[in-house]
């Protein structure tokens, strides 16, 4: 299945988990990928894989984001896909009685602002083409009160969500689709840290989820790919969701 054939992907993240199993997604779709990421072993080895490229980049710095996005459309001709999926989760407890200015700052500049930057340098390039797929990764902390005590993680992941909805009406009639990708737990890195400091909270956790268990990083790679493809050619300004029935329920 060859559905993103000679379409130009841009993954942040894509040195681990959810970015990095989208990466070999979009691959084997048949996209150029560029994984992108600020861990530079684990980018490259991912770029290397997907006989794609790699730029090393902090999504939170403006000038490497505009040069990022201006580098692909220049050697590429085309940025069709943005997948702004970098971010981070506090390690520790991030209950608002404990959470001080500077962290929230630091949660909030790497999963909100820099899916603001990301969006602001794609679009561009998407209107040039008149046709674009921007797909953000939010989260179902998004969508309900999901009791984790990380509250600027949750609060991050509203801003990205409500961004992701804005700009999806916004630009929908030049051809660009924006949609906010809202995953249940998955078995990743990030997750799995998390869980390990605290083993109960994983118990506490599957008992919300319907399906009894957390996702597969490619079960969200599969999403990602569908809604960067023409397949997903009416879906806009969506809160998509994978989450395993969890906001269902
Ligand atoms: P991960 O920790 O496995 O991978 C995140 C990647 O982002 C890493 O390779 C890291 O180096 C990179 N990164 C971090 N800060 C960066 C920066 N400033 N610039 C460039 N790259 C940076 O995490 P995972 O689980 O794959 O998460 C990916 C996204 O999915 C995140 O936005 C996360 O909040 C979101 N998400 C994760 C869920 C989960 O249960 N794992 C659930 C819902 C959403």
């Amino acid at each position: 299945m060859e559905r993103l054939a000679d379409r130009v992907a841009v993954v942040t993240g894509a040195g681990s988990g959810i970015g990095l199993a989208t990466a070999r997604r979009l691959h084997a779709e048949g996209a150029l990928v560029v994984c992108v990421d600020v861990d530079e072993d684990s980018g490259k080895a991912v770029a290397g894989e997907v006989a794609g490229e790699f730029v090393a980049c902090d999504v939170t710095d403006e000038a490497a984001v505009r040069a990022l996005f201006d580098g692909v459309a220049a050697r590429h001709g085309r940025v069709d896909i943005a997948f702004n999926n970098a971010g981070i989760s506090p390690p520790d407890d991030d209950s608002i009685l404990v959470t001080g200015l500077e962290a929230w700052e630091r949660v909030i500049r790497v999963n909100t602002t820099s899916v603001y930057l990301c969006c602001k340098y794609a679009i561009p390039h998407m209107q040039r083409q008149g046709k674009g797929s921007i797909i953000n990764t939010a989260s179902f902390v998004a969508l309900m009160g999901a009791a984790t005590s990380q509250i600027a993680y949750t609060a991050s992941k509203g801003g990205v969500l409500a961004m992701s909805r804005e700009l999806g009406v916004q630009f929908a009639r030049e051809g660009i689709r924006v949609n906010a990708l809202c995953p249940g737990p998955v078995a990743t890195p990030m997750l799995m840290e998390l869980f390990a400091k605290d083993p109960k909270r994983a118990a506490r956790r599957l008992v919300h989820v319907p399906m009894g268990r957390f996702a597969q990083p490619e079960e969200i790679a599969a999403a990602v790919a569908f809604l960067a493809s023409d397949d997903a050619s009416f879906v806009t300004a969506s809160q998509f969701v994978v989450d395993g029935g969890i906001t269902g329920a």
